[in-house]
């Protein structure tokens, strides 16, 4: 099963990188295997410094930000002790993870870790469908240069009503937010055609 989540990294500097990503984790959380484009950052980070600390959430407006790279201010984040990296604090569980095997053949690469340290820090909130629709709404965001354009909005438009009828005030914001990303991006697009 995929997990989605936040993985925390740290360059060569020290600089902190914070995205969502996905983890095929095993029933005992032991490994958990990730699938990072090349093209990013957090498959730049894992690859130079082999370690970084995944992190399941419920804050699905940290995620929509992260994932379009607009967390700003950053989260609080504190030390790891197991391995150099940043705990986001606010997150329900965190896992730090070693790099063991990279495979990078491909566009998107394959990385195996082993989890090294692992810790409980609130409850999830539970199964909401405005938060899985702005998690769904966040990839979409992180899709624009791929799909065509007219079908991400048309998604959202899909989407929004889950928002509308189920959300609170963090999940219309986030929701809001990727919309208006979105026009942005696409407005972007079609001046550059
Ligand atoms: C829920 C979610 C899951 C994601 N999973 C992945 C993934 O498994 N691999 C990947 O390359 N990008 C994934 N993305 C997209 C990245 O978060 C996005 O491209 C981000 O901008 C990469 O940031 P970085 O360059 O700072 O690492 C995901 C996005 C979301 C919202």
């Amino acid at each position: 099963m995929i997990i989605e989540g936040i993985m925390t990294t740290l360059d060569e500097k020290g600089v902190v990188n914070v995205s969502p990503l996905g983890a095929i984790m095993d029933n005992a959380t032991q490994r958990c295997v990730l699938r990072p484009y090349k093209t990013t950052k957090t498959y730049g980070n894992l690859k130079k410094k082999g370690q970084g600390v995944f992190h399941i959430t419920d804050d699905v407006e940290m995620m929509a930000r992260a994932a379009v790279g607009r967390l700003d201010p950053p989260p609080l984040m504190e030390n790891a002790n197991a391995i150099e990296g940043r705990i986001l604090t606010g997150a329900c569980r965190w896992y730090a993870v070693r790099v063991c095997e990279i495979d990078d053949a491909r566009p998107r690469a394959r990385i195996v870790t082993e989890v090294v340290d692992q810790g409980r820090q609130r409850d999830f909130i539970g199964l909401n469908r405005a938060k899985h629709a702005v998690v769904e709404a966040a990839i979409l965001a992180t899709r624009i240069d791929i799909l065509p354009a007219g079908q991400i909005s048309e998604d959202l438009t899909r989407l929004e009503p889950l928002v509308e009828k189920t959300g609170g005030e963090a999940e219309r914001r986030a929701f809001d937010f990727l919309a208006e990303y979105v026009k942005a991006a696409e407005k972007t697009e079609r001046l550059i055609e």
